[in-house]
């Protein structure tokens, strides 16, 4: 049999994941023959690691060069892991050099990208592959299999919150994800995961949007208004250090991959949380109305002490529940503010009570809760990243889920943030279908 042609596009420390897989349990059916890295000290680190494993490193090339790589190298696929804002330009250039795409999420970050990445794929006939991976956890698709079971019957109203710890959720404020040019803000960059599971979940499409919300904790404003006083710019320095500021230095991954690289293109992975330039949200509301007449609730909060998601999914028959703790309390900030005396709360004892895990109630009308048992699988996300990564090197088999993406998923998962952020920008409700997407103005007809 052979092997389909891999290249990478954009190799920091997301395309770990898929060299390690096109190294390891992919390697019999996908090679590896390209790389697309400006930085050569990013590149070689994948170099390296990918001849440890005994394989030949892949060619090296530049991002002008990206169509003669997938010409002289034959790709059949490329990998797309570069910032979110390259997405588009990189898809569409390689649609039309004559590859197929698998990208990583968001597909892009603003309405004409979206409207130019469908206008290749009709152009060119090409495939672009969504990496959803949440889909695949199994509590995400336990969800999926009871609502799509019909045991709640009819969605009316979904209310999901999303909180990111001061450990994972300040992460997205230290590098590009903290310019909205960028990312999106976490409303593209982040929650087009959540708005997938959604329009996945219930399968309906989003038509109406309003947000609300603003930067409140991080930012040299909110740092200075609580009298944080001068801090460094970044975290690798000498000296005193809190819980926010990273230094590099500690982790030999992320030296290797950024501090050692940054003489090359400036790029600064470990910026104060507490600095000038932020220009995206850290708290975030939003109401979504959908095309089978539910209605979404969701929020996001990027400061949280504890890491997981409550959804609630309401329906004709009854309610399911799904609570995850990712991280029941981040721990290493003692020092930072005076830590609570648990006996001192309103006179009580209070106690730790946030175990990490997960909980699928399932209750209809007029009957006792059930729990429903989740699959664990071993791995990242539950077993979840195996799972995507079979599916995308070994191709989707009959999934009674569905759960594959396409750029077609990609775009109705953006089409919320980015009419969120329209929505920011003007105080009003936004209509999906007046982003100016062709395929969402389909869908609204
Ligand atoms: N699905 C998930 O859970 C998940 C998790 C992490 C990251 N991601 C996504 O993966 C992507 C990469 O994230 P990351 O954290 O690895 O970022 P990163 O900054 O570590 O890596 C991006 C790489 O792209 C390179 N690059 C810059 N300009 C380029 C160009 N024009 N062409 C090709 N490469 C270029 C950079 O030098 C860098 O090495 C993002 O889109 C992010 O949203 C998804």
């Amino acid at each position: 049999m052979s092997r389909t042609r891999y290249a990478l596009v954009g190799a920091g420390s997301r395309a770990q994941m898929y060299v390690s897989a096109l190294t390891g349990p992919h390697a019999d059916r996908a090679a590896l023959v390209a790389m697309c890295e400006p930085n050569p000290t990013r590149a070689q680190v994948h170099a390296d690691a990918i001849a440890e494993r005994g394989f030949a490193p892949p060619s090296r090339w530049q991002p002008d060069q990206l169509e003669d790589m997938i010409r002289t190298e034959r790709v059949d696929r490329v990998v797309i892991c570069a910032r979110d804002d390259l997405h588009a330009e990189l898809i569409v250039r390689s649609l039309d050099a004559g590859a197929d795409v698998v990208v990583e999420k968001p597909l892009t970050i603003d309405a004409p990208s979206a409207a130019a990445i469908e206008a290749a794929v009709e152009r060119t006939g090409h495939d672009v592959v969504l990496t959803f991976n949440y889909r695949y956890s199994p509590r995400n698709s336990a969800l999926r299999h009871i609502i799509q079971d019909g045991l709640i019957g009819q969605v009316t109203s979904i209310d999901f919150s999303w909180m990111l710890d001061t450990s994972h959720g300040a992460d997205y404020f230290r590098r590009w994800h903290r310019e909205k040019k960028n990312s999106g803000g976490l409303l593209v960059h982040k929650s087009s995961h959540h708005f997938d599971l959604v329009n996945w979940w219930i399968r309906q499409t989003p038509r109406r949007v309003f947000a609300s919300g603003g930067l409140r904790f991080y930012g040299a404003d909110n740092a200075a208004a609580r009298g944080l006083g001068d801090r460094p710019a970044r975290g690798t320095h000498d000296g005193d250090h809190d819980p926010f500021e990273l230094d590099l230095r500690h982790d030999p991954s992320l030296s290797a991959l950024y501090l050692d690289a940054e003489q090359h293109d400036g790029y600064l992975r470990d910026l104060d949380v507490f600095g000038d330039g932020i220009t995206i949200e850290d708290n975030l509301a939003l109401v979504v109305d959908y095309s089978g007449g539910a209605t979404l609730s969701y929020s996001l909060n990027a400061h949280a002490p504890w890491e997981g998601y409550r959804v609630a999914v309401n329906g004709t028959l009854g309610r399911v529940e799904l609570d995850v703790v990712e991280r029941g309390a981040v721990l290493e900030g003692e020092g930072l503010h005076p830590v609570l005396d648990p006996s001192a709360v309103d006179g009580r004892t209070a106690a730790s009570l946030r175990p990490e895990g997960e909980r699928l109630l399932l209750q209809r009308h007029w009957e006792e809760p059930l729990e429903i048992p989740i699959d664990a699988g071993a791995g990242g996300h539950g077993g979840g990243d195996a799972l995507l990564l079979a599916d995308v090197f070994v191709g989707p088999g009959e999934d009674p889920l569905g759960r594959p993406a396409t750029w077609r998923d990609g775009i109705r998962s953006i089409a919320v943030g980015i009419a969120g952020n329209r929505s920011l920008e003007t105080g009003l409700p936004v209509r999906t279908a007046d982003l100016g997407i062709p395929l969402l103005a389909r869908d609204d007809a």
